[in-house]
C-alpha cells in the first residue's frame, strides 16, 4: 500500500465521532436512502443476492450508485465529502445483473488448473462490475472446502490449499489490477475456516487445531495479502466453539498483526447478531474482535447508537474506532475513490455495450471447456461426431438457470432459461454443433430408439442452491453436533433447521429422476453419455454404472456451448478433479489422508488422448 497516511490523518482530524462511526456501517440498499447515507455519514452500501435496482440493467445500477455517491459527497456543515463504496457478490461474474456473463463457479475453475486464466477471468469480471458503477465485489472466496456435505463447496477452488494459494493472488490482481477505471476492490473470504466445519455444516464449528488451521487455511490469505488485496470478510463459522466474528486472536493478532493486513475487515451479513442475545453486547464483541466495517443490513441505526455509547462510556477505546476508520479511508484512497468521477461520469459507465459482450463471453467459454472432468469413457464413445444421431434428455439439458447455480440473479440462483439473458444452454450448444440432434419432449427420453439414435446425452445432477440451503445434513446429526462444548447453538430439532438440500450424498436418492431417465433410455437400446451439473462430488455409482461415458461439468454458468465444444472434441477434455470423489456417504476423503481410498482421487480426469488415461 502506498502512502496516503498524511491525507488520511488530515481528513480524520476533521471527523467527529458520528462521521467516524458512520464510515464503519454497511446497510443493505433496501434499508437506506441516499438522504440517510448523507445524514448518517454512511461508508458503504451493499446489494444482497437478488437485491437489484429498476429493471436490473447496467444503467439502473449506475443510476442507483450515482445517487448514493452524490449524497455521500454533498459536503455541508454537518457532513464531510467521503465517497461511499458499493459492494456486491460478483463471485462468478456480475451475476446479479440481467445479461451478465456468468462464469463457472470456483469448483470448476479449480478443475481447470489454470492460474493464468484466473487473472483474465477476474479482469473480465472487474469490467463487468465497473460498467455497472459498482466499486467492490465480495470475491474471491478462499475456502479450502474439506467436506462436500457443505452447501458452499462450489465456492471453493479445491480441498487442496495449494490450488487456492496459487489462484488467490492471480484473482486479486485481476480484480484490482492498477486500481484504475477498469478495476474493482477485491474481498477475500471468509476468514477463516469456513470450509473446515464439522460435517460441512454451513456456519458451523471448525474443530481443528491451530497447526491444521495454519497449514490448510491460512496460506491463501497470506498470498492474497501479499498481492495487495484491499478487504477481507470475516467468516460466520466458529473455530473450536468461538465465532470468528468475535475472535480477536484470528482477526487482529493473526490477520492484522502477523500477516500484516493493512486494508479493512468487513463483517459478513448481520454476522454480529449471533454473538450475544443483547445487540449492544454483540456490537461490543464485534468491535473488539478487530472488524472495521459492519454489514448490518437493517439495524444499522441501532449499531451506530450502541457504538457511540460504547465509545463514550470507554468500553470501546477511541483508538479502536480510529484504527477502523483509518483502514477504511486507506482503502478508499488506495482505490482512488476520492479522485474518481461520480459513477455516472466514469469511463466504463459510458460503455455499457461491453456488458455481456462476446469478448467477455469468450473468456467464460474457455473456462467452461477447461473445467470439464471425464470420469468414464467406455469404448472411447467420446468425443462424438457431429453427424451422430443424438437424443438429448435430462432435467438440466436445457436450463441456463440450472447451469449457473446459486448467486445468480437471485441469492438461491435461477431455475429457467428466461432468467439468464445471453449465453446458451447445453442443449442449445449441442444443437448448434449437431443440427440433427433432438431434444426429448419431456426430457425423460421416451423417444429413444436405436433405429433413430446412436447415443443419448443426458444432463443430470443438482439444481441451484446457496449457503446453508445447499447443505447435505444427515438427520439426527444436529443433536450430536450441538452437544459439542461451546458449539455454535444449532436447533436440537432438525425441523427447526432451514430446509437443507438433502440428507445424504447419493444422487439417486436426492434426484431419482436422473437414474430413471438414464435407465429409460438404455432399456430401449440407446447408450448414454451422462453430463452432471452440480456444486460438489456426489455418490453416483448407479448413474456411472448405467452410463457408457460420464462427464462432470460442475456449474458452468451461462456459456453452455463450452460443454458441447468438448463433447464433440473441438477441444480436448482436460479437467482434473480438485476434490476427492466419494463412493459412500459416510466417507470424507481429502488428498493426503492416510489410507486414502476415494472413488476417484484428487487429480483424476480422463482425456481423449488414450496414451495418458
Ligand atoms: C452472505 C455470505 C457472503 C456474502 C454476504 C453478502 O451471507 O456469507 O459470502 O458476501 O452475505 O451477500
Amino acid at each position: 500500500m502506498s502512502n496516503f497516511e498524511k491525507r488520511i490523518s488530515e481528513l480524520m482530524a476533521k471527523m467527529n465521532l458520528d462521521q467516524m462511526v458512520g464510515q464503519m456501517v454497511q446497510p443493505e440498499r433496501q434499508f437506506i436512502t441516499p438522504e440517510q447515507v448523507k445524514k448518517h455519514h454512511i461508508g458503504s452500501v451493499l446489494s444482497g443476492g437478488g437485491s437489484v435496482p429498476g429493471d436490473n440493467k447496467p444503467e439502473d445500477w449506475i443510476a442507483m450508485n450515482d445517487e448514493y455517491w452524490a449524497a455521500s459527497m454533498e459536503a455541508d456543515d454537518e457532513h464531510l465529502a467521503i465517497p461511499i463504496v458499493y459492494g456486491v457478490d460478483a463471485i462468478h461474474g456480475n451475476s446479479n445483473v440481467t445479461g451478465a456473463v456468468v462464469f463457472p463457479h470456483n469448483i470448476g475453475l479449480g478443475a481447470a488448473k489454470d492460474p493464468e486464466m484466473m487473472e483474465r477471468i477476474a479482469r473480465t469480471t472487474a469490467r463487468e462490475i465497473a460498467v455497472t458503477g459498482v466499486e467492490w465485489t465480495f470475491a474471491p472466496t478462499l475456502a479450502v472446502a474439506r467436506n462436500s456435505h457443505w452447501g458452499r463447496t462450489y465456492e471453493s477452488y479445491s480441498e487442496d490449499p495449494q490450488i487456492v494459494t496459487e489462484y488467490a493472488p492471480r484473482f486479486v490482481r485481476g480484480l484490482q489490477s492498477d486500481l484504475g477505471e477498469e478495476s474493482v476492490i477485491g474481498c477475500v473470504k471468509h476468514f477463516i475456516g469456513d470450509g473446515a466445519t464439522v460435517h460441512g455444516i454451513d456456519q458451523g464449528d471448525a474443530q481443528i487445531d491451530e497447526e491444521e488451521l495454519r497449514r490448510l487455511h491460512l496460506p491463501p490469505y497470506q498470498a492474497a495479502i501479499d498481492a495487495g488485496v484491499l478487504t477481507v470478510m470475516a467468516s460466520l463459522n466458529s473455530w473450536n466453539g468461538l465465532k470468528c466474528h468475535e475472535h480477536r486472536y484470528l482477526l487482529t493478532d493473526i490477520l492484522k498483526d502477523e500477516l500484516g493486513f493493512r486494508g479493512f475487515i468487513v463483517s459478513d451479513w448481520d454476522g454480529i447478531d449471533c454473538l450475544a442475545e443483547d445487540f449492544g453486547k454483540a456490537v461490543e464483541l464485534g468491535l473488539n474482535s478487530g472488524m472495521d466495517m459492519f454489514m448490518v443490513t437493517e439495524k444499522w441505526e441501532e449499531f451506530i447508537q450502541h457504538t457511540k455509547t460504547l465509545v463514550n462510556s470507554g468500553r470501546i477505546p477511541k483508538k479502536r474506532i480510529e484504527d477502523a476508520v483509518r483502514r477504511i479511508l486507506r482503502v478508499k484512497f488506495e482505490f482512488g475513490l476520492f479522485d474518481k468521477p461520480r459513477p455516472a461520469e466514469r469511463k466504463l459507465s459510458k460503455q455499457t455495450e461491453i456488458f455481456g459482450s462476446k469478448e467477455h463471453r469468450d473468456v467464460a467459454l474457455e473456462a467452461v471447456r477447461k473445467s470439464l472432468v471425464m470420469l468414464k469413457n467406455d469404448d472411447a464413445l467420446l468425443p462424438l461426431e457431429k453427424s451422430t444421431r443424438i437424443l438429448v434428455a435430462g432435467k438440466n439439458a436445457n436450463n441456463r438457470g440450472h447451469q449457473c447455480g446459486g448467486f445468480t440473479v437471485n441469492w438461491q440462483g435461477a431455475i429457467s432459461n428466461e432468467e439468464i439473458v445471453g449465453g446458451q444452454s447445453i442443449w442449445e450448444g449441442i444443437q448448434t454443433l449437431a443440427p440433427s440432434a433432438v431434444l426429448s419432449d419431456n426430457l425423460e427420453g421416451n423417444e429413444a430408439n436405436p433405429d433413430q439414435h446412436d447415443v443419448a446425452i443426458v444432463v443430470i445432477g443438482e439444481t441451484p442452491y446457496a449457503e446453508m440451503l445447499g447443505d447435505i445434513r444427515v438427520p439426527g446429526l444436529l443433536q450430536e453436533y450441538s452437544t459439542f462444548p461451546n458449539s455454535t447453538p444449532i436447533p436440537l430439532d432438525d425441523s427447526e433447521v432451514a430446509e437443507v438440500y438433502a440428507s445424504n450424498l447419493y444422487l439417486h436418492e436426492m434426484h431419482p429422476e436422473d437414474i430413471a431417465t438414464i435407465n429409460n433410455i438404455t432399456s430401449r437400446g440407446v447408450p448414454v453419455v451422462a453430463v452432471m451439473l452440480g456444486g460438489r462430488p456426489l455418490v453416483v455409482e448407479k448413474e456411472l454404472e448405467a452410463s457408457s461415458a460420464f462427464v462432470m461439468a460442475w456449474l458452468p454458468g451461462s456459456e453452455g456451448h463450452g460443454v458441447a465444444d468438448v463433447l464433440f472434441g473441438d477441444f480436448d477434455i482436460q479437467g482434473k478433479l480438485s476434490f476427492s470423489w466419494p463412493k459412500y456417504d459416510n466417507e470424507n476423503w481429502n488428498v493426503g489422508d492416510p489410507n486414502y481410498n476415494p472413488r476417484f482421487p484428487y487429480g483424476f480426469g480422463l482425456t481423449y488422448d488414450k496414451t495418458n488415461n
